[in-house]
């Protein structure tokens, strides 16, 4: 009796190599495509609900005078942090802080920045002196109304939006409790 042909799978070099060759090819896009599927649906941040938070400051609004900024931190115990209303440059929309500033400039004006140098980040501090905001890092400073006064910052300082809280003493401000 004659044996019943069967053909034999031959495992050459080539398929190797191809084989090898395509699972290369496979792990290199999903390597390079990982970040940028991340960026374009970047996972929603854990036990984070944008809310308003109390922050006390050191001086009522109102009292306040011009060419002046109070400088506040966000909470600690939950730990929260404020989001960015806008900003350029290292700052962007929705991006958090951990402190600004309630600045009211020499027209009286008062709004509320970040206290995120928008050129790496640093934190700025009030010079009372010249009346601005300036970052101790690469030496930006920028007007009370948020405006470069003096690079290597291009962009103003980011908005935080806020709101008068109960107390003259109190603002609330856009953020979110990072719970850690
Ligand atoms: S981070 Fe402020 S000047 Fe560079």
């Amino acid at each position: 009796m004659g044996e019943a042909y069967a053909p034999r799978r031959v495992f050459t070099r080539r398929t190797f190599l191809g084989w090898w060759l395509a699972s290369l090819l496979t792990a290199t896009v999903i390597t390079g495509a990982a970040p940028l599927l991340v960026y374009l649906w970047p996972a929603p941040p854990k036990g984070q609900k944008k809310t308003s938070i109390a922050v006390s400051i050191q001086q009522a609004i109102d009292q306040m005078p011009s060419g002046t900024a109070v400088k506040f931190n966000s909470p600690t115990s939950p730990n929260s942090a404020f989001i960015m209303a806008d900003g350029g440059g290292d700052n962007a929309p929705g991006e958090l802080a951990f402190g600004g500033f309630v600045s009211k400039d020499e027209a009286g004006k008062v709004q509320v920045f970040a206290q995120n140098c928008s050129h790496l980040g640093c934190s700025v501090a009030f010079n009372a002196t010249d009346k601005t905001l300036d970052c101790p890092c690469h030496g930006s400073r920028f007007h009370l109304n948020g405006t470069v006064l003096h690079g290597p910052a291009v962009y103003p300082l980011a908005h935080l939006s806020w709101k008068q809280g109960d107390s003259p003493t109190t603002i609330q401000v856009e953020g979110i409790v990072l719970g850690f």
